[in-house]
């Protein structure tokens, strides 16, 4: 199959180069020439593990092309798949004018019938509208035929998703179209759902919905426990044995940030109010999450009282591991918040600070030296679960810092280990922690 591919962020490239690495041909289309030109080179534009080696396996045996020019990239197309971005508006719904742009370009540029496969979320209704915009504008007689194929990869493991997602859902208005993009996807070997397409465009946002909901549970829980003296690791494992629960995504924390969850989750409060329903459920979701973001705030003052003046070692600003993203990052929360108080902040991630120094406002120091980061630290605050982090030796923390105290906010460290070092240790849902040596 030819295959284009509109849109090469995270899911559009990570999408292309799949395709190609499954045998078809595939050309990936964006409008931005630079980001065309490294990726022609070989060079991934996103952190991703595993995605350079087969970027560059697929140039190298020819399946695999880049091109800024929607005439050249949509010539010869079977299919064309959308995967632009679908960014949240000031009143939290999607907004659909990359999505839409696509679509015209696609109208004023293919030259017979192709199938149109949307892998952008986007709200229920939305591949209907996109067929009826792209069949207004063709200029040459041509005709789509239009699919929902939402993606379920994770930002950090979208490579390995990809290749062992659970499922792939394939909502058509025809089984012939169903039909062909169920042998497109054969080769990753999967699950395949054959469905409508406005379910499957709830499907994305319900799984995205129902995966941020089971972490504000938790987190409330974990909340619970700590005012109750239990322990939230251990109530979440004890729940993840019952395979009517299942134990992922009950990991307490200080919320879930990234692209996704909290976009889609305001998104389907969005389009459920515009279909008169109150999801008073999923605003409560949203609720609980704003509240976990600041969660350590309160820690922290209620420790030091004020923090005017301390150091603060904040460790991670990527919205989780294996990423350069900080799109929803607790840290963009925490890290002004703690300026405003009057703390000394300095940085650590190992690939994100090129990133946060475009973000950030405030004056801050960055490193990706985790040890200049904690030096005469009063104070350390982890944001991002990163392997080198959650590794550290414990001793690390006293060596460095000027007091070694440490609100954890992805509970990194078992308590047994806490309760042999000097760190005087405050996690989520957890029991806190005060060495002699600190009291
Ligand atoms: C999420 C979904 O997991 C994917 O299935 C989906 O395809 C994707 O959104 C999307 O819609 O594009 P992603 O946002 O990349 O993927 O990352 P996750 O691993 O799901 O983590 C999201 C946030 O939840 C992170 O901030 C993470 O720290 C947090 N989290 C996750 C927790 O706080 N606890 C957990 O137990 C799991």
């Amino acid at each position: 199959m030819k295959i284009a591919v509109i849109g090469t962020g995270y899911v559009g490239l990570v999408t292309g180069v799949a395709l190609s690495e499954i045998g078809h041909t595939v050309i990936c289309i964006d409008v931005d020439p630079e980001k065309v030109e490294k990726l022609s080179q070989g060079i991934p534009t996103i952190y991703e593990p595993g995605l350079k080696e087969l970027i560059q396996k697929n140039i190298n045996n020819g399946r695999l092309f880049f091109t800024s020019e929607h005439r050249r990239g949509l010539e010869g197309a079977d299919v064309v798949y959308i995967a632009v971005g679908t960014p949240q508006r000031r009143d939290g719904s999607a907004n659909l004018s990359y999505v839409e742009q696509a679509a015209v370009d696609i109208a004023a540029n293919i030259t017979r019938n192709v199938i149109v496969v949307i892998k952008s979320t986007v709200p229920v209704g939305t591949n209907f509208h996109i067929k009826e915009l792209i069949n207004r504008n063709t200029v040459n007689g041509v005709h789509v035929r239009i699919a929902s194929n939402p993606e379920f990869l994770r930002e950090g493991s979208a490579v390995h998703d990809t290749f062992h997602g659970d499922r792939i859902v394939i909502g058509t208005e025809d089984g012939e179209t169903a039909d062909i993009l169920a042998e497109i996807n054969k080769p990753f070997d999967m699950p395949i759902l054959k469905t409508d397409i406005s379910s499957a465009e709830m499907i994305k946002y319900s799984s995205n919905a129902f995966l941020a909901t089971k972490i504000s549970f938790i987190n409330e829980i974990a909340n619970l426990c700590e005012s109750l003296g239990a322990n939230v690791e251990e109530v979440a494992k004890g729940m993840g044995f019952d395979h009517r629960i299942g134990p992922d995504f009950l990991k307490a924390g200080i919320g879930y940030g990234g692209s996704c969850f909290p976009k889609d989750t305001n998104a389907l409060v969005q389009l459920a109010g515009n279909a008169d329903h109150e999801f008073n459920l999923l605003k409560s979701v949203i609720e609980v999450n704003n509240n976990q973001q600041l969660l350590l705030i309160d820690k922290i003052l209620s420790r030091f009282g004020s923090v005017r003046g301390k150091r603060a070692a904040v460790l991670g600003l990527a919205f989780k591991p294996n990423t350069d993203d900080l799109r929803e990052s607790p840290a963009l929360v925490m890290i002004p918040k703690l300026v405003k108080l009057g703390a000394d902040v300095i940085a650590y991630d190992p690939i994100a600070v090129s990133n946060a120094k475009k973000q950030f406002s405030v004056e801050i120091e960055y490193t990706e030296d985790l040890n200049e980061a904690l030096q005469d630290a009063d104070f350390a605050v982890i944001i991002t679960d990163w392997a080198d982090v959650k590794n550290i030796d414990l001793s690390a923390f006293a060596a460095a810092m000027r007091t070694p105290v440490v609100f954890d906010g992805r509970n990194c460290y078992s308590l047994d280990r806490v309760r042999k070092s000097e760190v005087e240790y405050y996690s989520i849902g957890r029991p806190s922690h005060t060495p002699e040596l600190t009291k």
